[in-house]
């Protein structure tokens, strides 16, 4: 093909040296809110715009795109979206005052929920995008450009999937030593306090082949830690290539067999999905992180039930036993609501005792929010506000005690660190333990992308202080020379 003379080039184009027309250089800012499936979403809204011509920013004023990927879970998200879109309007007004255009985007779960109310609402939007559809974001963005308000929420998941894992070639030699695996997505449990099944649609997982592929050009980019996200992961049931379908414990057991990828995790969990298979693959796969993140959202049965959970306090006792019998060492971690719709003192009381039961070595807690749409937001006996914020109080206090004696018992061990980055003081490297703590050590930055055996000598609030372990610096000749390489995180 031959170039177009320059003057048939589009505002959006620019001359290669050969001649060609291609895209001219642009600057992209991603503000990402939310789980850690927003983050995936939003690396992959990059890799698709990088195809543009699209480099990422991190500062709002000199991006020609703004894109906000945005979280519903809980109260106050779109409120927050609606703050920050005023605080972009001045910029862009002042960027249009200086002839230059920014356009502005929403994605992720408010933009699902909302639709075109954002553009109403904040008619500096000129794009609305939800979470099924950024692979069409090239051309959305065209029509933004050229003056429409455009609006995608529709539900094409399988078609997102198709797109995203068309390769993506980062223009980066390597990649950061840990990175998320998107496998599946939505979910079909209606919790009933959880606008996810409205927002993220219905479950659908994606097929071995296109997950292997995925890690695989991982590993050999570098990445050395892969967590396979889900909004109900281990509900996961993928096409294999034998032609049956696959859960999660078969999937983590072929992706184990990729050289390179040491470390394997996985979230977020549902109790009734631990399947026997996933309860073994703990049990034989040494790259299968001694850690599980499995919600119970409340300890009480009357309130598991109002919340259709579908599972009794007993039932998880059970898994937990379960679990902890395959996999003995496992750092189990919770997510729970306070203030659910008609939670008594009693209700609360069974949480706290679940809780002491169980023994976390983290746990995330939430007051409980009514989300527009969902049923628990219309239920009787909402529990008023200061109920909520003493019990959260209460329920946080036993949770940091727990995780502080889960951190004090790692003391005077020796466990495998991956090296991820640099630490904040020179000559320190930051790490993670097998059971997701951070940990921090006096180390070489070629170590970083490496997993090294490190000696625990010293507990911190939130992280883990450690000392390599001498004699073990085979590995230093071994590990890449990564001193040049720029890395994602
Ligand atoms: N109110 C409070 N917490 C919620 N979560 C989900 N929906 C709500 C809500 N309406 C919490 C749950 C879930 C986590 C991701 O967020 O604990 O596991
Ligand atoms: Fe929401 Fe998780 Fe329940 Fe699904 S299983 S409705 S994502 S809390």
């Amino acid at each position: 093909m031959t170039g177009r003379p320059e003057h048939q080039i589009n505002k959006d184009e620019t001359l290669s040296k050969d001649g060609e027309a291609v895209p001219a250089p642009r600057k992209v800012f991603v503000k990402t809110y939310g789980c850690q499936m927003n983050v995936y979403d939003s690396e992959r809204m990059t890799d698709v715009l990088a195809r543009e011509g699209y480099t990422a920013t991190d500062s709002v004023d000199d991006a020609d795109l703004v894109l906000l990927n945005t979280c519903h879970i809980r109260e106050k998200a779109a409120e927050k979206v609606y703050s920050e879109l005023g605080r972009i309007r001045k910029i862009k007004t002042e960027r249009a005052r200086e002839g230059k255009e920014m356009v502005v985007g929403v994605a992720g779960c408010v933009a699902q929920a909302e639709g075109a109310e954002i553009s109403r609402r904040a008619p500096i939007v000129d794009l609305v995008v939800g979470p099924q559809s950024y692979h069409q974001l090239p051309d959305l963005l065209r029509k933004a450009k050229g003056g429409e308000k455009v609006v995608e929420t529709e539900f094409d998941i399988d078609a997102k999937f198709d797109h995203l894992s068309e390769k993506v070639e980062k223009p980066k030699l390597q990649r950061a030593p840990s990175a998320f695996l998107t496998v599946q997505e939505g979910c079909d449990k209606f919790c009933t306090f959880c606008v996810v099944p409205y927002t993220r649609g219905a479950e659908v997982s994606r097929s071995v082949s296109q997950i292997i592929d995925e890690a695989e050009r991982m590993a050999a980019s570098g990445v050395r830690e892969v967590t396979l996200l889900g909004q109900n992961v281990n509900a996961y049931h993928g096409d294999g290539p034998d032609g049956e379908t696959w859960g999660l414990g078969r999937l983590l057991r072929r992706l184990a067999e990729i050289e390179g990828l040491d470390r394997l995790r996985y979230t977020t969990s549902h109790p009734r999905d631990m399947d026997d298979e996933l309860i073994e693959a703990h049990r034989d796969l040494k790259s299968l992180m001694p850690y599980l993140h499995l919600p119970v959202q409340s300890g009480s049965d009357k309130i598991l039930k109002a919340m259709n959970r579908k599972h009794t306090r007993d039932d998880y006792f059970r898994l937990i036993d379960r679990i902890r019998e395959a996999a003995p060492d496992i750092a189990l971690s919770g997510d729970f609501i306070v203030g659910f719709p008609g939670e008594s003192d009693a209700d609360f009381e069974d949480t706290m005792d679940l809780i002491r039961r169980v023994g976390y070595g983290s746990a995330f807690s939430f007051k409980y929010s009514q989300r527009p749409g969902t049923p628990g937001a219309t239920m009787a006996d909402q529990v008023p506000e200061d109920v909520k914020t003493a019990r959260l109080a209460e329920l946080q206090a036993l949770v940091t005690e727990q995780q502080k004696a889960f951190n004090a018992s790692r003391l005077g061990m020796t466990c495998d660190v991956l090296f991820e980055k640099k630490g904040r003081l020179p000559g320190q490297l930051v790490g993670k333990s097998p059971w997701l703590q951070p940990v921090q050590i006096d180390a070489p930055d070629v170590l970083i992308g490496s997993v090294q055996p490190v000696e625990i000598v010293e507990i911190g609030s939130n992280s883990l202080f450690g000392r390599l372990i001498e004699g073990h610096n085979e590995t230093l000749s071994q590990a890449p020379d990564l001193k040049e390489v720029a890395f994602d995180a």
